[in-house]
């Protein structure tokens, strides 16, 4: 069992982090900024990757290499497991490092399935060990911040919310690992590239989704899952939330939004081929128009913290910051285990009302598993 009892703020938490691939890489560079984090161990079934990972970052020369997961928990014991592995293997990991004490760091989605979801997620309820999920967009500047006021009222009644996630792949991408684009592993455009982004609109928008109805499609990359796919969820609240993501666009030209309307105030904030953008505006009483930018700007770099500037360029290090706090002061990380239930069930409900060509209600009761998606495109 890892040994979580002396983790005070003065300790630092032990970390083995598991798949040494293109994410590791921020994971890794996130801890060496942070003072209460030491990692212990890093562990890939292709050893040359973890000695490329820990040679791409300085100071962890030190640092032990196993090809086992399960060898390393058992033998380290850490406080966190950081799972940075294909999609597919969350789970299994997953479980078996809160079987044995430690806390999460999970990237997403959770898993691929709504049941072993839920699992994990009860798993993190029963034993109050931490999750903290890779939804990096919950630790970009501004946004909590927003969040707070829309969902004390500041603008009124939430009307509606879009995003679009056009983050071109080429063929490139997809051949690096055979994991990627398979229904098993990885999904397709909705589930790898726009699942975080989803998780960030409805936290914004403040009520879970109760409804989803989608279409998807295959439209230019080689893949077995959809290279793009267009849904509308109802929440709770009665708002609507529009998704458009896909990797069929330009691969040079990353282009990603997300927007929330309401009574009285309207934000947008995104990136264009790495340049940043935003507009909040509110309404004034007197009917007229007032753009707050520069009033969020500086409540932010007043507060600054977790959503400091300096995780805008690697949200990681917001994630690892919250979930060390997180075990150290016993609460909830932002990006936590509902998060990573709650976008699974979403995602998959996507899927499940663009298979069966109608409305799916959420959560879904009777479970949906990524590989239930299988030979859809046949
Ligand atoms: N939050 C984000 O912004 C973000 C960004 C990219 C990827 N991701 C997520 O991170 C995960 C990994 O993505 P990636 O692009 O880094 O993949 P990758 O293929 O580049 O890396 C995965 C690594 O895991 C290793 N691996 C496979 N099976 C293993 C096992 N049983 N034990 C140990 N290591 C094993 C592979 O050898 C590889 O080095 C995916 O779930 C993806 O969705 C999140």
């Amino acid at each position: 069992m890892a040994d979580n009892s002396n983790s005070s703020a003065s300790t630092p938490l032990s970390v083995v982090l598991i798949g040494c691939g293109r994410v590791a890489e921020k994971h890794l560079k996130a801890i060496s900024k942070l003072k209460g984090l030491e990692l212990k161990a890093v562990v890939d079934v292709n050893p040359d990757s973890a000695k490329r990972l820990l040679g791409s970052v300085k100071g962890f020369a030190a640092t032990r290499i196993f090809n086992d997961y399960k060898e390393a928990i058992d033998e380290v014991k850490p406080s966190i497991v950081s799972v940075t592995v294909p999609s597919g293997l969350h789970f299994q990991i997953a479980k078996y490092a809160m079987e044995h004490g430690c806390n999460l760091l999970l990237e997403k989605p959770m898993t691929m399935s709504v049941s072993e979801a839920r699992e994990i997620f009860e798993l993190s309820k029963k034993t109050g060990l931490k999750i903290a999920m890779g939804h990096i967009y919950r630790y970009l500047p501004i946004v909590g911040l927003v969040r707070n006021d829309i969902a004390e009222g500041k603008y009124g009644k939430v009307t509606h919310g879009t995003i679009y996630v056009r983050w071109g792949h080429g063929d490139d991408y997809y051949n690096s690992a055979a994991w990627r684009g398979t229904w098993k592993s990885d999904g397709g455009a909705l589930m790898n590239q726009t699942i975080h982004a989803i998780d960030l609109l409805i936290w914004l928008m403040g009520s879970e989704p109760e409804e989803a109805s989608a279409m998807i499609a295959q439209r230019i990359r080689k893949i077995e899952a959809e290279d793009l796919g267009m849904a509308v969820l109802r929440l709770e609240n009665g708002a609507l939330a529009q998704i458009e993501g896909t990797t069929a666009t330009i691969p040079s030209k990353h282009t990603a939004e997300f927007s929330v309307f309401c009574e009285n105030g309207q934000l947008s904030m995104g990136l264009d081929s790495g340049k940043p953008h935003l507009n909040i505006f509110t309404v004034k009483p007197d009917g007229r128009l007032k753009k707050l930018n520069g009033y969020y700007i500086r409540k932010q770099f007043k507060e600054g913290g977790i959503f400091s500037y300096k995780c805008a360029l690697n949200p990681h290090l917001g994630i690892y910051k919250d979930l060390c706090d997180s075990i150290n002061e016993d609460k909830d990380p932002i990006a936590d285990a509902y998060s990573g239930f709650s976008s699974v069930d979403t995602l998959l409900g996507i899927y499940k009302s663009a298979k069966e060509g109608k409305p799916v209600e959420l959560p879904i009761k009777d479970g949906f598993n990524s590989t239930d998606m299988t030979g859809f495109f046949d």
